[in-house]
């Protein structure tokens, strides 16, 4: 009986992540297109009319913490925002394409518990595409922005910070800006980040500890920028108690053309990257800056910016960084020398390290 009380729990939990988007029995819907959309819950309509953005939120607004919508339509929500509040699921199974409403979400949950939102597909030039803060338990599953500007996935920097945030698979194009930028999380999984013809940043970690991310995948991703595949920047993996004990951990960095590679900067670190694949970038392939407690455990450069650790006196110098990687058709430069530094280096790259 006990068995069966656990299955029966598993089997809840789990089935709150359909196999696929708005199928089984969703509390509340939108469908329709063009200009004529309804939002039914269960039998009930709660909103017909032309504005798709007043269907979605009135069927958001209808259904109870741990109910589910599923937004079947395709429509434009304009220069606006929806929000989701707390223990909501949030399907967004046809493509919801957004507008620039100046400093918001296109999409917004902040401070709350429990969102899910297992899918979702938005084009357009979105401030933020997705904004959140002081969020609690949050599940992002595979998210899909085909955008022609903006920037995909915001967790604000000057508001409450968030934990135990999950994303699965967020592939992200033409954003302007980053595709995802974390600022205060504590406790972050994700499976893959893929970024491809992105402005600024793949996934950018800001003042987010332990970490777990399995795949970043960038495709000329700030081309003509500082910008990387792969950033962590200001105090990204300190520790409340001030210290850089491993806690953000990379399975792998995939990097092609664009800025930078993989990029450390503005006393982060406390990290371990498994694997880096990084070719033909545009800036530093790898640039360790006034950084603590750096791991690559292996991979490639081919070609590229070179490969550098540095430091600006503005911060205490960059410390106990090890790389261990093949650099080919590169050059490997530490300047200033790193307090405890260990190279690991194969390959046919000139080597100027201390
Ligand atoms: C992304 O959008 C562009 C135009 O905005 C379109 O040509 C392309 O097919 C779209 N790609 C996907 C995967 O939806
Ligand atoms: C959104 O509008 C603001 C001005 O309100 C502008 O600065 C920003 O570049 C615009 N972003 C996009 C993605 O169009
Ligand atoms: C030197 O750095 C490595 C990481 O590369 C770290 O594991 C080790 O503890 C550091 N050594 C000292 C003496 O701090």
């Amino acid at each position: 009986m006990v068995h069966l009380s656990l299955l029966a729990t598993l089997v809840a939990t789990v089935s709150l992540v359909q196999a696929q988007c708005g199928s089984g029995t969703p509390a509340a819907k939108v469908t329709g297109s063009g200009s004529s959309f309804t939002a039914t819950k269960g039998s009930t309509n709660v909103y017909t009319g032309s504005d798709y953005r007043a269907a979605i939120q009135a069927a958001l607004d209808s259904i109870s913490s741990g109910q589910r919508v599923s937004v079947i339509a395709s429509g434009s929500i304009g220069a606006n925002t929806i929000t989701i509040s707390s223990g909501k699921i949030f399907e967004g199974c046809g493509t919801i394409n957004v507008g620039n409403k100046s400093g918001r979400g296109a999409i917004e949950s902040l401070n709350t518990q429990g969102v899910q939102i297992p899918y979702l597909t938005m084009t357009g030039n979105p401030y933020f595409g997705l904004r959140f803060y002081g969020t609690k338990d949050l599940v992002l599953g595979k998210i899909t922005m085909n955008l022609s500007g903006g920037l995909g996935i915001r967790f604000d920097r000057d508001n409450p910070g968030s934990t135990n945030v999950k994303m699965d698979t967020i592939s992200v194009t033409g954003a302007g800006s980053h595709a995802v930028e974390t600022w205060n999380i504590d406790g972050l999984t994700i499976t893959s980040v893929i970024a491809k013809n992105v402005g600024e940043s793949g996934l950018l970690l800001q003042k987010t500890t332990n970490a777990k991310v399995g795949l970043v995948d960038g495709n000329n991703v700030g081309a003509g920028t500082g910008y990387a595949t792969f950033r962590m920047a200001n105090n990204n993996g300190q520790l409340a108690s001030g210290a850089y004990t491993t806690n953000v951990f990379i399975d792998k960095v995939v990097s092609r053309g664009g800025g930078r590679g993989v990029f450390c900067v503005s006393q982060s670190g406390g990290v371990e990257i498994k694997a880096i694949d990084l070719a033909s970038n545009g800036n530093n392939a790898i640039l360790i800056e006034n950084c603590y407690g750096v791991k690559i455990n292996g991979g490639t450069v081919s070609g590229g910016g070179e490969v550098r650790i540095s430091a600006r006196t503005e911060f205490p110098n960059t410390k106990d960084i090890s790389i261990t990687a093949t650099v080919n058709d590169n050059t490997v430069r530490e300047s200033p020398c790193a307090d405890n530094s260990t190279w690991k280096i194969s390959g046919n790259a000139k080597l100027s390290i201390c």
